[in-house]
């Protein structure tokens, strides 16, 4: 259904975390006033900071917790707000197999809480964090947005829930605006080398562990299996550059401000690369010697996974430029000049 709102003001929730961090900046290069929630529990404020840094614009950061009603609704009174782009939530895929009601509580409820206080205040435009973990087993390739969702963990399980609920919202109330964005894998930082992703304890995803072994605070990367059937036996998966994705959500705002209605869209590239094409390629753009092992095949772990874009690039008109030697380039950059991260 076509719309005209004027979207000015944005509550982005996980603002302070890694993709919230960058979206901030695109948002704020946009013309956007942007107003922060996070409870800092995988984040740190200093990012904020540096977003400011880098835009020489002003965020309003409040550091509260989806689960506290009070403050939700304290920040929708205070605050005319225009939309949403809701990032926070817990994503460790470990974490959610050992803690299960935790990321049910933390992501499922926490995005009903931020839905209430969004009827209560009137605001019906949100774009949604989702995840490519929600095809769960990838059989057809390129995965597009009708393919089967079947997540293999919990922590899949909660983006499909969330999605699910969101969808049924819409069916209740036509005028919402809701675009749900499943990411691939994003990596990268921005050019600045100011913000980028700052895993707490040993990252779990292979860019960050590649950095860190790069840099000398890790030894070796542990490549997890070499025998699937893909171009050299080791995984394949679609890398997205951070900043390519965070520009993807000025699209989808900009979408959601002209249709109101329910869609899903894939943010990849499209192109998948192995994980021994990622060590070689960061090893040419860092000049650094790489180490890596073969171990065994991570549970849970598919061969590969990449995505179909043209819905995406259809409806948003947008499209993934950043190439693979620049999420490598960028990342470093990003891990050199903070071999600490944040701290
Ligand atoms: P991140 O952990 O860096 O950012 C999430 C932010 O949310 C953090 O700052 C955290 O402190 C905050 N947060 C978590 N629970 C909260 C709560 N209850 N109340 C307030 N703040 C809370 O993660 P990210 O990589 O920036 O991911 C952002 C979103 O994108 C997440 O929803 C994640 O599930 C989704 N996603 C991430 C990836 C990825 O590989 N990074 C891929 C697909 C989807
Ligand atoms: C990539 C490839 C590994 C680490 C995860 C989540 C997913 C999404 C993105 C949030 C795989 C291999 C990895 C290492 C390795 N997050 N690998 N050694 O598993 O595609 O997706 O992050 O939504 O939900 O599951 O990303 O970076 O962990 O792995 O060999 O030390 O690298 O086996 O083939 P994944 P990843």
């Amino acid at each position: 259904m076509i719309k005209f709102v004027h979207i000015k003001k944005i509550l982005v929730t996980g603002g302070a975390g890694y993709i919230g961090s960058h979206a901030c900046v695109e948002l704020l290069n946009s013309g956007y006033k942007v107003i922060v929630i996070d409870n800092l529990s995988n984040s740190n404020e200093e990012s904020i900071k540096r977003v400011q840094k880098i835009t020489k614009k002003k965020i309003q950061f409040v550091k509260a917790d989806l689960l506290d009603k009070e403050a939700l609704l304290y920040v929708f009174e205070k605050n005319n707000i225009d939309a949403v782009i809701h990032f926070a939530g817990l994503k460790a895929v470990g974490e959610s197999e050992e803690k299960p009601l935790l990321y049910y509580q933390n992501n499922v409820i926490g995005t009903i809480n931020l839905c209430q206080a969004m009827i209560q205040h009137n605001v019906k435009n949100i774009v949604f964090s989702s995840s490519a973990t929600v095809y769960g087993s990838c059989e057809n390739l390129p995965i597009n947005e009708n393919s089967k969702t079947a997540p293999k963990n919990t922590y899949g399980r909660t983006k499909l829930i969330i999605e699910n609920f969101l969808e049924d919202i819409k069916k209740s109330d036509h005028d919402w605006g809701i675009q749900i964005l499943r990411y691939f894998n994003p990596v990268g930082a921005h050019d600045s080398g100011l913000i980028g992703e700052d895993p707490k304890g040993v990252p779990n995803n292979l860019m960050p562990y590649v950095a860190q072994v790069a840099l000398g605070s890790l030894e070796i990367i542990p490549v997890y299996g070499n025998d699937y059937s893909t171009k050299d036996g080791t995984g394949v998966r679609d890398y997205i550059h951070v900043v390519d994705l965070a520009k993807g959500h000025i699209k989808a705002l900009e979408n959601i401000a002209k249709n109101s209605g329910y869609s899903v869209l894939n943010l990849g590239t499209g192109r998948g690369y192995s994980v021994i094409e990622i060590i070689d390629t960061f090893k040419k753009v860092s000049g650094v010697d790489i180490p890596y092992k073969v171990t065994e095949r991570r549970k849970g772990d598919v061969a590969a996974s990449y995505a179909n874009v043209t819905l995406a690039q259809k409806e948003l008109d947008w499209i993934a430029e950043k190439s693979l030697e620049k999420m490598c380039e960028d990342t470093w950059n990003w891990q050199k000049n903070n071999p600490n991260g944040y701290v």
